[in-house]
This record gives C-alpha cells, structure tokens and sequence, in this order.
C-alpha cells in the first residue's frame, strides 16, 4: 500500500434562495430546495493524502492542527470516501480558505465541496458531478452547490440519490458581482448545523418551505432571464424569511448586528435612486450585497463609507471545483 494524494480547490458560494432546516438531518436532505452562485476567488484548497502509516485521520487547517468535532466532521467525509473506494488508510487532510471562515461567507462549502473532491479522487475514485455533490452534501447541504459551476440549484429531490445540484446557468450567463460588507469577523455562535436542527421549531418555517418553490421559479427565470429589479426583490424577500424564521426558533437565533440592518436600509435607497443593488445574508452579520459588474465599483465604495463595514470583499461568478 502506497501513499494516495489528491488536490482541489472549490469556491465558496452566496445562496440567492436558502436552505434552511433539513427533512432528514443525518443525510442531510434539506426540507427545501435552494439557488446559489459561486464566488470566484473566494475559495478553500484541498490536500488529501492517504498514507499507510497514520494511525488517526489528521486536519490541517491554515496551518492549524483541529482535533475534536472539526475533524469528527472531516472523517464522516473520509469515511464514506473509503467505504466507496474499500480502502481502510487513514488520511492527513490540509486545507485552506483564502476568506475569513466562519462569518457567513459559508466556508464550509467550499471545504466539503474541495474535501469531496480531493478525497475521493485520492481514494481511487472518478465521480461524476452528482455523485460528487451528493458526497459534498454529506458534509454540510450548501457545499452540494460548490461541485456545479456558476449560476446552481439544488433539488431537493426525493432521497438521498437524486438531492443534488446542478447548473442553470455558467459563470459567464450574467455578470452578478457579490460585494461582501464585513460588519463583524467573529466566528458565528451558533454554526449552521446546530441552526438548521432548529428551523422547525419555528411556526414560520412551514408557510416559508411551503412557498419555496414560488419563489425558486422566480429566481431562477430572474437569473435566465437577467432581470435584476425581480431578482432583487425576490434575493431579498427570501433572505428576510430565512431570518424571519431564525428569530422565532426556539431558542431564538439572531445574526443581524445593528450595521447589518444599517446596510439593508442603504441598499434599498441606493436601488430606488437607481443603482442596482440587493442584500442577502446567511448565516451570520455580514451583507452580501449583489450588483452587477458595471456598478461593483461604486457599490463596494458607497459600502466602504459606512460606519460598522470594517472591510468588502468583491466576488464575481465562479466555476465549479476542480482538482490542481
Ligand atoms: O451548508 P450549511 O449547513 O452551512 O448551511 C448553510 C445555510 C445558509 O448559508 C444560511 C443558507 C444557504 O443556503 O447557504
């Protein structure tokens, strides 16, 4: 037995439609269906490297050793990665994000998305892209959008074989820019995991997952059809609801902070003045506000003068993940 190494790279992605909540939280099927773009540039690369010697699987992140639930996480992956394969090595996983982790910049679909990849190819194994994000999704749900390239859509499907994403559209369909407003760069206190077991003891999350396919039919026609006025106002009207359920959960989750809410209220002055601008937030206090390439520069400047926006991050659309 020799040593099998792999190496990837899977960009972070912004949700435009959410997932929120799970049908089955072992599997992770999400109780809805949701619609993303990746983020060109903001990316985590992946080494996998099975060696006959190791006695544990080892996590390196940012030249970090994480013990613990982080790399209880990491071995669910290897696990199914080996059992595929029928290999029994253990495995030294290094990886890296180019983007502060943690802050609802979903670093952790790139990680599984790059980890999927890297694992399974370093494991002897060729799959294909929906096999590939099936295994991502195992990791967390939204790094099933990271495998497809640019503009992707994750079905909910009927179980565990057809919960996949694919692409609606490529990179180079439309030219969305993602500026990132950072209002806080602190590690969230409540991951998404423990966030999505929760969504349903909101009374709210059943009207918003029964609206859902509403409003994915209205994002993805927004997107082929390149119509940013419905676009924005749909990105939006989904991102309130998916905060709108958080804060009734029991107990009760509230990532906004004081500048997110102040950032909301811009975006929709610079809109109605005419700028094309809409905010979308995920799990944490920082606002994705989505433009398009022609205005990224006035967008990411009017953001920068705001008091509580310490730093932006600009983002257009990325491809799908691929091994280096
Ligand atoms: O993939 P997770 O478990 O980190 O969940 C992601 C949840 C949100 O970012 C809030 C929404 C989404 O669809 O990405």
């Amino acid at each position: 037995m020799s040593t099998k190494t792999a190496t990837s790279v899977a960009c972070a992605n912004i949700a435009f439609i959410k997932y929120w909540g799970n049908r089955d939280n072992a599997l992770r099927l999400p109780s809805n269906g949701s619609i993303s773009m990746n983020l060109d540039g903001l990316f985590t690369h992946t080494t996998v490297s099975f060696q006959p010697s190791l006695p544990f699987d080892e996590l390196i992140i940012n030249g970090h050793e994480v013990a613990g639930k982080g790399l209880t996480r990491i071995s669910h992956i290897l696990d199914l990665a080996r059992e595929m394969a029928g290999i029994k090595m253990n495995a030294e996983v290094m990886s890296e994000n180019n983007f502060p982790s943690g802050a609802g910049i979903a670093s952790s679909a790139s990680a599984f998305a790059a980890l999927a990849l890297a694992s399974s190819k370093a494991a002897g194994l060729d799959l294909n892209e929906a096999e590939l994000s099936r295994l991502a999704r195992r990791g967390s749900g939204s790094a099933s959008r990271s495998i497809p390239s640019g503009f992707v859509e994750w079905q909910m499907g009927t179980g565990d074989n057809d919960c996949v994403a694919v692409s609606i559209a490529p990179p180079e369909h439309w030219a969305l820019v993602d500026c990132v407003a950072i209002v806080s760069a602190q590690h969230k206190k409540t991951g998404s995991t423990e966030g999505h077991a929760l969504a349903w003891t909101s009374p709210l999350q059943a009207a918003r997952v029964a609206d859902a396919t509403r409003r994915l039919d209205i994002c993805r026609n927004a997107i082929l059809q390149k119509d940013f006025e419905v676009f924005a106002n749909i990105i939006e009207h989904d991102s309130d609801m998916m905060h709108s359920v958080m804060m009734t959960s029991t107990p009760p989750l509230m990532y906004w902070q004081s500048a997110t809410i102040e950032v909301f209220h811009q975006v929709r002055e610079w809109r109605a003045g005419g700028l094309p601008a809409a905010y979308t937030v995920d799990a944490g206090a920082n606002v994705h506000v989505i433009t398009l390439k022609e205005y990224a520069g006035e967008v990411e400047k009017r953001l920068r003068e705001l008091p509580g926006v310490s730093n932006v991050l600009v983002a257009g659309a990325g491809g799908g993940a691929k091994l280096v």
